[in-house]
């Protein structure tokens, strides 16, 4: 097997992560992550400039673990763009020196691309697909067509769907990441306790919308004043099944207007066994395989930025080190 291997840093948000996989079979070679979920849970969502430091002192001590590969790197990838700019920047930062002082070229990778592709770690791409996206930025359905073609169906109005379990939890003094927490609580409680509207349940809309269901939470939180262990276990379930009523119910919208034949979630918040279960069963109805990002590989990491950008690698589609920029807010649509 070759020894030419491409080394990808991601630091879009609140994880260092640096990833070296292996060109011809995309085999992950290295890959390490450090969170900072503990740092930021105080303030009940992540801080960016305190991010961007912990980055600055996390992707330089990974770094280090790399050396060994550097003779054999062909390519330096790093997610570009979308993300907190302070913190893209870290790893923009270092992407470039790395490019330079190694001659290598450079591939700027779109992170939600990269999060289609953490359903590819050390396989190929089966494409076409139609993907559902939920993280703590982001709630679409992409049709992927292939790596150069790739069109949003549907995106949120607002609040992503990671980010209202974030909120939620915020609310009730649960920390940060929501989700997982959101997730443990609500087996233990009365999903039918609280009524909250599913978003845009009569809207022929097709879009996601959080926003208005995070609201009625904090009423109801608000309402009831002290929480007992009971109320908040009752109000994770039943915020929970609104959240994934909503993301079936517009997913559904999407599907019947573009069919699919193969389906897949990625992002962060398919960690959520409840949604891999429900979206299962309808796919299971509509006759389309579904599959999943290994649990390891949901939310951000480097090896998914490092499969992603194997593509851009073998189209030749780099970057210029000197003028390579960082764009926070970019979609797919630019
Ligand atoms: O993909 P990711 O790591 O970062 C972004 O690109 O945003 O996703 C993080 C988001 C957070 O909002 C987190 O609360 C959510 O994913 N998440 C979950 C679960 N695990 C993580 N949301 C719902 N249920 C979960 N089990
Ligand atoms: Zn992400």
């Amino acid at each position: 097997m070759k020894k030419e291997f491409l080394l990808s840093i991601e630091s879009s948000c609140d994880d260092s992560s640096i990833a070296i996989t292996r060109i011809s079979d995309y085999k992950l070679l290295f890959h390490k992550k450090i969170s900072q979920e503990k740092q930021h849970a105080a303030y009940g969502g992540v801080v960016p400039e305190l991010a961007s430091r912990l980055h600055a002192v996390a992707l330089p001590k990974i770094l280090e673990e790399t050396k060994e590969f550097f003779p054999f790197l062909k390519a330096v990838a790093v997610t570009n763009e979308p993300g907190l700019s302070v913190t893209l920047m870290e790893g923009v930062m270092m992407a470039k020196a790395l490019s330079l002082s190694l001659g290598l070229p450079l591939i700027g990778v779109n992170h939600l691309k990269g999060h289609i592709y953490s359903l590819f770690i050390e396989k190929e791409a089966e494409l076409p697909k139609t993907v559902l996206l939920v993280s703590g930025g982001h709630t679409m359905v992409i049709d992927v067509q292939s790596y150069d073609l790739i069109r949003v169906l549907a995106t949120t109005m607002d609040d992503s769907f990671g980010e209202s379990f974030d909120k939620v939890a915020k609310m009730m003094g649960l920390g940060y990441p929501g989700g997982p927490v959101i997730e443990e609580l609500a087996r233990r409680g009365d999903e039918n306790r609280f009524a909250f509207p599913v978003p845009l349940k009569n809207s022929p809309k097709i879009a996601f919308s959080y926003s208005g269901l995070k609201n009625a939470v904090r009423r109801t939180i608000e309402e009831i004043g002290r929480l007992t262990d009971k109320d908040k276990a009752d109000i994770a379930a039943s915020f929970q099944k609104a959240a994934i009523e909503h993301l079936l119910h517009k997913t559904k919208k999407v599907l019947d207007i573009f069919p699919a034949s193969s389906f897949a979630i990625v992002g962060g918040a398919s960690a959520n066994l409840k949604v891999r279960e429900i979206f299962e069963k309808e796919c299971e109805k509509r006759g389309i395989d579904i599959s999943f990002a290994e649990l390891k590989y949901c939310s951000d990491n480097a090896a998914m930025i490092g499969r992603c950008a194997i593509e851009a690698y073998k189209r030749k589609d780099f970057s210029d080190p000197l003028s390579l920029k960082v764009k926070p807010k970019s979609s797919f649509f630019n």
